[in-house]
């Protein structure tokens, strides 16, 4: 693998969940890897008044946690001659010349600063940055999702950060798009020909996608609490999916091309508005149950969640997209939390045959799918129907299955690790752009909209199962079903 260009890496909210659990333990597998130059840094930036040791110590237990077997300590203390750390209060606006000291002299090095905080610190750590002058021409902004609560607010950051660094020079993060399988689901589509031909209405009967966790809220109330599975999911991982399955063959894989075919696809959703909303949307919050035979609290006994909360933590959408390839072919949309298990998929069910001159299953089962697993295993099976053995033409469903595991026997890259590393060479397909990002918000707005009118509380379901009924009706209505109910 590569040696990447020398960087001095910024890391705000450095001493935050996402940079202990994810990036910080990305960046060290990188350096497993051979990936880092000696020369690069890595700078924490965070409020708290810890000594460059104490984050050190912190950085450490989080790496051998999250790295597991393959942490090795000669490597380590290698990285962790590269880690610093500074206090820096970007509401007061504190901190940033003991910054600028650090990184005087280093200019013309990839300088990536990636905010890992509250929305609200965008824009003014941006600006604490070009008071400093810190911001070179190659600096780069990485912002975490999520951008904004709403269409105005988003456009407000966009507006603030664009003030001061380039749409060039600005990376989205959607972590969904740096995963492996997602890039396969590419791959699939846009590197053979044999799926082109029935990539469309006539073809393809309905989609599912399915991003199901097991986990509740954890740590994250006062964070989700003000979100819910519309912002937190939906409005960013779940759309990026549906872009990537429904948009056009870009010309060529360059970013700019890529996005914007898959800017088409979010202005050819449907809007969803008024009472519509509610025919076409469930929206959930989970009770106490058991998940995998542990008994767990319900949503509003979660700490820091308020007990009148009518925050969803499970939502159901049926889109459609106004375009010659899909009009009329519906994309149902689930996601939630503490359901039944962690999976994500898609799944994509093929029109059936005109005639059949065979003894088959039954209509629901005699279809051919096409699955995209991406949690907890990555896999593509395709189901097509084959002679049972023996007498007679009696079908039966069977897999052609391909698990990424199996086949490369290789590990994974972590969808982080993919992404940090595209932000030092400076590639920015798998980011989203400001146009996307707004027309992802235009068409979540009224739905939320449209809850808060019409006084739309979630419909409660156990910790553990698939969600609420209405789920299952919603898409049950159309004469489908969930793939976990086939
Ligand atoms: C994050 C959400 O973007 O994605 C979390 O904020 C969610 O609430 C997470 O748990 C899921 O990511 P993954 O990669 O574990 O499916």
């Amino acid at each position: 693998m590569q040696q990447l260009a020398t960087f001095d890496l910024v890391l705000f909210g450095g001493t935050g969940d996402l940079a202990l659990r994810k990036l910080l333990p990305a960046l060290y597998r990188r350096q497993l890897a051979g990936q880092l130059t000696e020369d690069s840094r890595i700078i924490g930036v965070a409020r708290s008044d810890i000594s460059r040791e104490d984050y050190l110590a912190q950085v450490e237990t989080s790496c051998r946690s999250h790295v597991g077997a393959e942490f090795d300590d000669k490597h380590w203390s290698q990285f962790a001659r590269q880690v610093h750390y500074f206090k820096i209060d970007a509401n007061a606006g504190t901190g940033f010349d003991a910054l600028h000291a650090c990184l005087k002299g280093r200019e013309a090095n990839v300088r990536p600063f990636f905010l890992s905080t509250a929305p609200s610190l965008f824009a003014p750590i941006c600006e604490g940055l070009a008071r400093t002058q810190l911001v070179t021409p190659a600096s780069r902004v990485v912002l975490e999702k999520p951008l904004g609560h709403d269409r105005t607010s988003s456009a407000l950051i966009n507006e603030r950060v664009g003030a001061i660094f380039s749409e060039q020079q600005i990376f989205r993060i959607d972590h969904y798009l740096g995963k492996e399988t997602v890039q396969n689901l590419m791959a699939l589509r846009f590197g053979n020909l044999l799926f082109e031909p029935l990539w469309k209405r006539g073809r393809v009967q309905h989609v599912q996608i399915t991003v199901a966790e097991n986990l509740g809220v954890e740590r994250r109330a006062q964070f989700y609490d003000q979100t819910g599975a519309l912002r937190d999911m939906v409005q960013n991982h779940l759309l990026q999916l549906l872009c990537i399955i429904a948009m056009e063959p870009p010309q060529t894989g360059d970013a700019d091309a890529m996005r914007d075919e898959k800017l088409k696809v979010l202005r050819a959703l449907r809007p969803l508005h008024g009472r519509e909303v509610l025919t076409k949307t469930v929206r959930g919050q989970y009770k106490s149950g058991a998940v995998s035979g542990t008994p767990v609290v319900g949503y509003l006994a979660e700490k820091d969640v308020p007990p009148e909360s009518v925050t969803e933590t499970f939502m159901a959408v049926k889109c459609e997209i106004d375009s010659w390839r899909w009009a009329g072919v519906p994309f149902y949309l689930r996601t939630g939390k503490r359901l039944q298990e962690k999976m994500s998929e898609i799944a994509i069910t093929f029109e059936d045959i005109p005639v059949s001159i065979y003894e088959r299953p039954d209509k629901v089962h005699a279809l051919n799918r096409l699955i995209i697993r991406l949690a907890p295993d990555e896999s593509i099976t395709l189901s097509v129907l084959a002679k049972s053995p023996g007498e007679g033409m009696r079908l039966k469903p069977v897999s052609l299955a391909l698990d990424f595991n199996e086949t490369f026997k290789t590990r994974m890259l972590d969808a982080y690790e993919r992404l940090l590393t595209d932000v030092i060479k400076g590639n920015l397909t798998l980011f989203m752009r400001r146009d996307e990002l707004d027309a992802a918000w235009q068409w979540i707005d009224p739905i939320r909209e449209a809850w808060q009118r019409y006084d739309e509380t979630p419909k409660s379901y156990s910790a553990g199962t698939w969600g609420p009924a209405a789920a299952s009706a919603l898409i049950g209505r159309d004469g489908f079903a969930w793939s976990n109910e086939l």
